[in-house]
């Protein structure tokens, strides 16, 4: 009776972990979602894409912040997580500041890319 209750556990928690597995567990940055995310989350303050017109006139563009000097995609995940005053710590989830940094760094002119 122990026996069977114990291979009872013991099956339950491999469905159990099977499944957990099943779900996506590491997936490439997606720039287009970023830009949807961006569009959405960002735009106010942010001119983030080429089409956009109207945002605040201080604060940089994304095609300005992606090419300041140096900057890469750790950068600019960094300071998204961190932000400087006034920008704001906006509630995103890990995947979605990949995607986001994955964006902003594709307007990145080719000629600055290999720099470092
Ligand atoms: C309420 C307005 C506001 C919103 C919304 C906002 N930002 Fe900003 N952001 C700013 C301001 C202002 C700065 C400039 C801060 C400074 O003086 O360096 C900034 C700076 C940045 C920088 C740093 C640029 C650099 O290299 O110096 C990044 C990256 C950035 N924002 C990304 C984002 C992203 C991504 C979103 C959307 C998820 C977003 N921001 C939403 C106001 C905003």
């Amino acid at each position: 009776m122990t026996a069977r209750i114990v291979f009872l556990l013991a099956s339950l928690s491999i469905i159990d972990a099977g499944a957990s597995m099943a779900g996506p567990v590491t997936t490439a940055p997606d720039p287009v979602h970023g830009m949807s995310l961006a569009q959405r989350l960002c735009s106010t303050c942010h001119v983030v894409s080429s089409e956009q017109v109207h945002a605040n006139a201080d604060i940089p563009s994304f095609r300005e912040i992606a090419n300041k000097q140096g900057q890469t995609e750790g950068s600019i995940m960094a300071k998204i997580i961190i932000p400087k005053h006034p920008m704001p710590v906006i509630p995103i989830t890990k995947s979605e500041l990949e995607d986001l940094s994955a964006y902003i760094i594709s307007l990145r002119n080719p000629e600055h890319r290999s720099t470092p």
